[in-house]
């Protein structure tokens, strides 16, 4: 969420409950199956080597790197935090046919819906909240009071996160790691931008960057891309060590001339809107004001409701509503 948060707000995905005990049973069962597979892959590694002569395996121990996936401007996508994707098996497809889905991590968990976009050619953008304590989310109760900070404006049951504590950044970690098993292509990690905010936790735009420094290295050493959310003050430190920008309210803003800079640097603005009528019918004139925007060309713009629930429309006029569990 940016600037003033009552009008505008990713955190709508703070608005569902998260999934439930089943969900950390099921992913302490993937978890325990990764992790003796991957011992089992190591040692078997290591055994081979250990057993073979000196010459170079051809495969190495470690499953292979892939570099970081670096989206191009004007990538299509959806947004959609506030509900679980659901996929056919039998007829596999999704609607919209954009490139790139952005979803809320926590509730994807007990799904396998990330590989299955993969299988459909689609790359998965897994957001959480870095900067603000969601009382709901399963990790939630590792939280300490002494690390947060106000409520967030507008939303209620949210708090700024100190994000110099060890503590937050430990928690942190280990939701990228969580990421990176779920198969995510890149984190989309949402309240960057506490400085701008009455946050009760004096933060700076030192600290900011600092922060998304932390969690970008964290994502790159997972093979994960990550976007810069909102917070444009950070844009000249950390544009080179982001894929992406995720935007929300430019164009009703009047400040896209900020976020351009990530598409002069090649790099897509995932750019969203919220114009009356989202949801419904967007007036052309409304839709106008959130498609040509002064500075925003090559964004990839989707008007939504501040939900983001599976609604969304294009600038082309092309509406459509993904396939999500009731
Ligand atoms: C941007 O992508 C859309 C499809 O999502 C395509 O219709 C349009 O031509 C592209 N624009 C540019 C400048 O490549
Ligand atoms: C899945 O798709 C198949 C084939 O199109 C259809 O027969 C079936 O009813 C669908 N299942 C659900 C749960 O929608
Ligand atoms: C995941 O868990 C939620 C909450 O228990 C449940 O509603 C949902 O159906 C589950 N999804 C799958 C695919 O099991
Ligand atoms: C935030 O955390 C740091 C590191 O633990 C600590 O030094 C600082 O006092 C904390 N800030 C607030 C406002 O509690």
């Amino acid at each position: 969420m940016a600037v003033s948060s009552g009008d505008e707000g990713t955190a709508g995905g703070a608005k569902i409950v998260d999934v439930s005990r089943r969900t950390a049973l099921t992913l302490v069962g993937i978890l325990v199956t990764l992790t003796i597979g991957v011992a089992l892959g190591l040692g078997l590694g290591f055994g081979l080597n250990h057993n073979g002569s000196d010459s170079q395996s051809p495969n190495p121990p470690h499953p292979t790197a892939s570099a970081t996936w670096q989206p191009a401007v004007n990538t299509s996508w959806q947004i959609i935090l506030s509900q679980e994707l659901s996929i056919n098996h039998t007829n596999p497809s999704i609607t919209p046919d954009v490139e790139v889905f952005d979803i809320d991590m926590f509730v994807h968990l007990n799904t396998t819906i990330i590989h299955d976009l993969h299988k459909l050619d689609k790359k998965v953008i897994c957001y959480f909240s870095a900067g603000s304590y969601e009382p709901f989310r399963r990790d939630s109760d590792k939280f300490q009071d002494s690390d947060m900070g106000n409520v967030l404006d507008g939303w209620e049951d949210e708090k700024w996160l100190n994000i110099t504590s060890p503590h937050v950044r430990g928690i942190m970690s280990d939701r990228i790691d969580l990421a990176a098993l779920l198969g995510c292509d890149a984190i989309d990690p949402d309240n960057m931008d506490g400085y701008l905010n009455d946050n009760g936790l004096d933060i700076t735009t030192d600290e900011a960057v600092d922060y998304l420094k932390f969690l970008a290295d964290k994502a790159k050493a997972k093979n994960m891309a990550i976007g810069l959310k909102n917070a444009p003050d950070l844009i000249p430190d950390v544009l080179d060590i982001v894929q992406f920008s995720v935007n929300e309210q430019c164009a009703a803003q009047d400040n896209c001339a900020s976020f351009s800079a990530f598409i002069e640097a090649g790099k897509p603005v995932f750019h969203i809107e919220y114009p009356s009528g989202a949801g419904r019918n967007i007036a052309a004139s409304a839709s106008k004001r959130s498609c040509t925007a002064k500075d925003m060309a090559g964004f990839s713009t989707v008007m939504k409701e501040l939900k983001l629930d599976a609604w969304v429309e294009y600038c082309d006029g092309t509406r459509a509503y993904t396939n999500v569990v009731d």
